[in-house]
């Protein structure tokens, strides 16, 4: 039978997971945060209308950082409508999304969704380089960071937030290489506003990490160049560079989907060797870090036909957008791409999941009803709980299959993280849709000596998902005759499933 293979070793590790690896992403974009995270007068709300049935679920999932307001909205995001007074705020035409933004949630119920999720939740905030510029960013920076003294943040003080909201880490624009962004740049044009914003901001406050924007995708005809324009201008300035991908089946190639891991983890180390390169050329000692600040599996085929019937003098508030169902398979290729980031520990040090409730997320809500855990919820779940420590180096040697899209591909894909405290959980998932993989793992110079769980995401109908109506239908459940003697662990992986082994 074939089998897979890797070892485990404490004196091979890639790095520390850094915590903002599980971060999230909530954009003003559908119903994300209206009849999402906030949503007055719903019975699970709160008197500042946040849903606690949402809340819960957010802790439980362990997101951290959360970047916010968007995404293709933050392009024309005028951050001086979302403070103040409610009722005084303006309506506006939101045109990546052709919505009517009311404002009703804003800077400050920000701010607060994130603090009632207690201390493991972190601001990530981008600020406007679209249609706005270094004034614009300057000015939020004092409204939301300056302790007193300064009109601004007395205004904010005056808006009833006494305490600065302490924001370290912001994003200089959002996927401004795209040309659907509103102020769309070339690298050279981004490349400099980016640099200057920067450079302003760190006069403001020293102490803030920035991320410059990457490519929207490996597949961008400027992907790589993009990166070294705009980090020949930003690479003293900044601390990250950003990267986006989403993956979907396309005609119906479920092999090359499961496999899209490899595209993640190639557009992982092209970014690092693009950005060594810069530094090697600036003969600089810094390095620069990626943010992978938002990934997902998303059927954005879909959502793109979707968008072409627009009515154009229709102007939504919330309107059902990106709801994606996710299924079984989806989770799995969802858990092997929260794989790809956890086996690049030492250059991915933030990453957000795109995106946080109803758009393309892992949590669900009904307005007026209730809220759910789609599949990829237990992925994230597991990964964020048990995936903290030190990155062990897997090399895995498994059996391979073939996708049109990769070629020839691991069955196995897998890593395995060792806490503080010497317990190991090995994540891995079985990419053969219709057998069993078994799983042969040396344990070297680790004091491991039983099975804590072994927990499965895998179901006889692959395209089984949660909804409204049958919420609970799928669940992680125990595994069966993993086994750990002699040194080995030993395990049958399902067809088509996530793993999560915690060994003690
Ligand atoms: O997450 C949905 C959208 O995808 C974001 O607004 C944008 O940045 C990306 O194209």
């Amino acid at each position: 039978m074939r089998t897979a293979r890797f070892t485990l070793d404490p004196a091979f590790t890639i790095g520390e997971v850094n915590p903002r690896l599980f971060g999230s992403f909530v954009e003003h974009l559908g119903r994300c945060v209206y009849t999402g995270i906030f949503e007055p007068g719903h019975p699970a709300a709160d008197a500042d209308g946040i849903r606690q049935d949402v809340l819960d679920l957010v802790r439980e999932l362990g997101v951290t950082a959360i970047r916010y307001p968007g995404g293709n909205f933050v392009s024309g995001y005028k951050w001086e409508d979302s403070v103040g007074p409610a009722e005084d705020r303006p309506r506006r035409l939101d045109l990546a999304w052709h919505s009517t933004e009311t404002n009703r949630f804003g800077l400050s119920e920000y701010i607060a969704f994130l603090r009632r999720i207690g201390p493991q939740a972190e601001p990530m905030m981008a600020v406007n380089l679209g249609t706005r510029g270094v004034a614009e960013a300057l000015e939020l920076q004092e409204y939301a960071n300056h302790p007193s003294g300064t009109d601004l943040s007395d205004r904010r003080r005056a808006h009833g937030d006494k305490d600065p909201y302490g924001i370290r880490l912001w994003c200089l624009g959002n996927e401004m290489d795209g040309p659907w962004q509103t102020g769309h740049k070339t690298a050279e044009e981004y490349g400099r506003i980016a640099a200057e914003t920067a450079r302003a901001m760190r006069q403001q406050d020293p102490s803030v990490e920035l991320v410059a924007c990457g490519s929207s995708g490996q597949s961008m005809e400027t992907f790589a160049e993009w990166e070294a324009t705009v980090l020949k201008e930003t690479y003293d300035l900044v601390d990250y560079i950003s990267l986006h991908a989403y993956y979907e089946p396309v005609d119906g190639d479920l092999d090359s989907f499961l496999a899209s891991a490899v595209d993640m983890e190639s557009f992982i180390e092209n970014v690092v060797a693009t950005c060594d390169h810069i530094g090697a050329r600036l003969k600089s000692k810094k390095r620069i870090n990626l943010s992978f600040d938002e990934w997902n599996v998303w059927y954005m085929t879909r959502w793109q036909e979707q968008a072409t019937t627009f009515e154009q003098d229709d102007w939504p508030e919330a309107p059902r957008l990106l709801e994606d169902n996710y299924s079984v398979t989806d989770a799995v290729v969802f858990g092997s791409l929260l794989i790809a980031l956890l086996r690049h520990a030492d250059r991915v040090t933030v990453a957000c999941l795109a995106q946080l409730v109803n758009v393309i997320a892992p949590i669900m809500t009904e307005p007026g009803g209730p809220a759910w855990r789609q599949t990829t919820f237990f992925p994230f779940a597991q990964a964020s709980r048990y995936g903290r420590g030190r990155v062990l180096d897997v090399r895995v040697d498994s059996p391979t299959y073939e996708t049109s899209k990769y070629g020839e591909t691991d069955l196995l894909h897998a890593t395995a993280v060792r806490a503080e405290d010497g317990t190991v959980t090995v994540f891995a998932v079985n990419r053969d849709r219709t057998e069993s993989l078994p799983l042969d793992v040396a344990l070297n110079g680790l004091d491991l000596t039983r099975i804590v769980e072994h927990s499965v995401l895998a179901d006889a109908d692959p395209d089984a998902r949660n909804t409204l109506d049958e919420p609970e239908r799928v669940a992680p459940h125990p595994g069966e005759g993993a086994q750990l003697a002699d040194g080995r662990l030993t395990a049958v992986l399902e067809p088509l499933s996530w793993n999560m082994i915690r060994l003690g």
